[in-house]
């Protein structure tokens, strides 16, 4: 178990929590007493997380959601706040990526990887937004990537959408700060998760296997890819009392590969 103070008992909302980094983040939470609810598209993988931090004594529950649809968000916002109250902390997590070289991104390359990864995170922010105004109370952090703040080789499309997401950080951040609401993001530079290996969709699928991997990981200066738990830790203290003066910032998880 963790101690941080401002986090047991926090409503924490996981977009894509069903996997991967997500999965992660809502492991780290649960450690610390949060109220773990886990939207995601997959709703039996979420349920799965759900069950099995519920099994090492957290508190958690799953809930459809595509990040996609103001429907799906409002719905499955509306059955949150009925359930247990408000969201307290929103952590913007849910993204798909794809590797092309720049001339054969489809503008349906362009759509998905702007629709899921930055307009997700508008409407998503949108919904939960207006009672954390009202109750003067919220944290809001988003997951954008190294590939935010540094163009990357055949990922012009993703790098677009998560530089995007630092925008949106930045601006929300001076927007809300009045109301005691803080907005951050965190920028994980490479976790061995299905966005890099699945069968269909994974970047390893185009970018040689394992060479690519190696590719991205040698010369980490911390020596060490990152974790899903890496990625939690630094939520965890962005959500926390102990990051209260902190708004705006989009902070590096990378081992040192990125470091402005
Ligand atoms: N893995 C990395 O190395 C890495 C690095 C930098 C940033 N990121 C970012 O971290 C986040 C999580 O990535 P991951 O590696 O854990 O990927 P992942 O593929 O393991 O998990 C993504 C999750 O998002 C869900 N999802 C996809 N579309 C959705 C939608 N429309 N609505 C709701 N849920 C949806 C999926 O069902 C899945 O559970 C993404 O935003 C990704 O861009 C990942």
């Amino acid at each position: 178990m963790y101690e941080v103070s401002g986090i047991a008992g926090r409503v924490t909302l996981i977009t894509g929590g069903a996997s991967g980094i997500g999965a992660g983040i809502a492991q780290v939470f649960a450690r610390a007493g949060a109220n773990v609810i886990i939207g995601d598209l997959n709703l039996d993988a979420a349920h799965s997380v759900a069950e099995r931090l519920k099994g090492q004594g957290g508190s958690a529950s799953a809930v459809e959601l595509d990040v996609t649809s103001r429907a799906s968000i409002d719905a499955a916002v509306t059955l949150i706040e009925g359930q247990h109250g408000f969201v307290d902390v929103l952590v913007n997590n849910a993204g798909i990526s794809s590797v092309r070289p720049f001339r054969e991104i489809t503008e349906d390359d362009w759509d998905r990887l702007m629709l899921v990864n930055l307009k997700g995170v508008l409407l998503v922010t949108q919904r939960v937004l207006g009672p954390m105004v009202e109750r003067k109370q919220g944290r809001i952090i988003s997951i954008s990537s190294m590939a935010g703040k540094e163009g990357l080789a055949n990922l012009a499309h993703y790098c677009a959408s998560k530089f995007g997401v630092i925008g949106l950080t930045q601006s929300l951040a001076k927007e809300v700060a009045a109301e005691n609401i803080t907005v951050n993001a965190i920028c994980p530079g490479v976790v061995r998760t299905p966005l890099w290996d699945d069968a269909q969709m994974g970047i390893l699928n185009e970018l040689d296997g394992e060479n690519g991997w190696k590719r991205f990981v040698d010369g980490i200066p911390l020596g060490r890819p990152q974790s899903a738990i890496d990625m939690g830790h630094a939520c965890l203290f962005l959500a926390s009392e102990c990051a209260e003066n902190i708004t705006g910032e989009a902070m590096n998880v990378s081992g040192g590969q990125q470091v402005h």
